[in-house]
C-alpha cells in the first residue's frame, strides 16, 4: 500500500509548537510580527500572501501586509524594506518573489536585516545553510525535511534526487540533504533542464524531490519501485472548472503512486509544510531579536 503523505496533518502539528512558542513570546512582551510585502498582481502570489497571513492570525503571529504598485519604482519598494528593518515590532520580512522585471530580486533580497530574512533568501543565511550552520532554513526544503521525518523517510546513506536547481527550492534542498546532520547525509544528485537522460537519474533513486515547476513530468514509468516522492510542484493548468484552472504537481500522481511506496499529493503535501516553517522562522526571529 502506497502511503499518501499528509502535508496538512504534518503542517498543523508543528504549527501548534510554533503557537505555543508565539504565546510564550507574547506572555514575555514580544508578540511575534511577521510583514509580507507584494509588489505584483499575479493571482497566484495573491494566494500565497494571504495564505501566509491568515496563517499568521492563527498562529499568534502579528501580520502586517503591505502592497505596491507593480509600476512602483525599485527605489520605492527599497525603502519600504529599509522603514520595516527599523521597525522593531516587524520580526520577520518577506517580499513576495517574483518581483516585477523592472525590480533587481538581488538588490532586494540584500536590503533585508538578514536577523529578519525569514526566507532564507538573504545570502548571508544562503551561506549559513551551505557552512552547516542554518540560522533560518529555507522554508520550503525546510517543510520537505520535515515532511521526511514524519513520515519516518529515512534520508541517511539513501540516493536522493532533486529535479529543479532554483535559489528557492532546488539549491538549498541539495544542500540540506547532504549536511552532517538528521535529515541529511543522503547522496544527492541534482538535475535539470539541461541533465541527459532525467530518466536514469529518477530510477535509480530512493527519494525524488521534484521542483522543477514543470506539469507532471515525473511519471511512474520514472520511479523505482518502493522510492519516496516529495512533489513541491504548484502548476496552475487550464481545467473545465470555476477557476478555469487546476493546481496539479510536477509529478503524474497517478501513475507515480503505483510504483513510490509513499508519495505527497498536490494540493495538501508541501503547500501547508512551506507556511508552517515560514511561522517557524518568524518566531525564531523574534526570539533571536528579543534575547
Ligand atoms: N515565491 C514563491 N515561493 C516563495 C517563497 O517561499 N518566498 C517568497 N518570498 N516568494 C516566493
Amino acid at each position: 500500500m502506497t502511503t499518501i503523505i499528509d502535508g496538512n496533518e504534518i503542517a498543523d502539528r508543528i504549527r501548534a509548537d510554533v503557537s505555543d512558542c508565539a504565546t510564550r513570546l507574547a506572555d514575555e512582551g514580544v508578540t511575534p510580527g511577521l510583514a509580507t510585502v507584494l509588489m505584483s498582481d499575479d493571482g497566484a502570489s495573491e494566494t500565497y500572501v494571504s495564505m501566509k497571513q491568515r496563517a499568521c492570525e492563527e498562529t499568534g503571529i502579528e501580520g502586517i501586509h503591505q502592497e505596491l504598485d507593480p509600476d512602483a519604482s525599485a527605489e520605492t519598494l527599497l525603502q519600504r524594506i529599509d522603514d520595516l528593518n527599523d521597525d522593531p515590532t516587524v520580526h520577520g520580512i518577506l517580499v513576495q518573489m517574483p518581483v516585477p522585471d523592472h525590480v533587481d530580486s538581488r538588490a532586494v533580497l540584500e536590503r533585508i536585516d538578514p536577523m529578519k530574512d525569514v526566507d532564507g533568501f538573504h545570502p548571508e543565511n544562503v551561506g549559513r545553510v551551505v557552512a552547516g550552520n542554518a540560522r533560518f532554513k529555507p522554508c520550503t526544503p525546510h517543510g520537505v525535511q520535515k515532511l521526511l521525518e514524519a513520515a519516518d523517510v529515512d534520508t541517511e546513506g539513501k540516493d536522493a534526487v532533486v529535479v529543479g536547481r532554483s535559489d528557492i527550492v532546488g539549491k538549498p534542498m541539495a544542500n540540506l540533504l547532504i549536511q552532517k546532520a538528521p535529515g541529511g547525509n543522503a547522496t544527492t544528485t541534482v538535475c535539470h533542464s539541461r541533465t541527459d537522460d532525467l530518466a536514469e537519474k529518477t530510477r535509480a533513486a530512493d527519494i525524488v524531490v521534484a521542483a522543477a515547476g514543470v506539469p507532471e513530468m515525473i511519471t511512474g514509468d520514472m520511479l523505482s519501485a518502493g522510492s519516496t516522492v516529495v512533489d513541491v510542484g504548484v502548476n496552475r493548468v487550464e481545467a473545465d472548472t470555476e477557476k478555469g484552472y487546476e493546481l496539479v504537481g510536477d509529478v503524474e500522481f497517478e501513475s507515480a503512486k503505483e510504483k513510490a511506496d509513499a508519495i505527497t499529493p498536490v494540493p495538501g503535501g508541501v503547500g501547508p509544510m512551506t507556511i508552517a516553517m515560514l511561522m517557524y522562522n518568524t518566531v525564531k526571529a523574534a526570539s533571536l531579536q528579543s534575547g
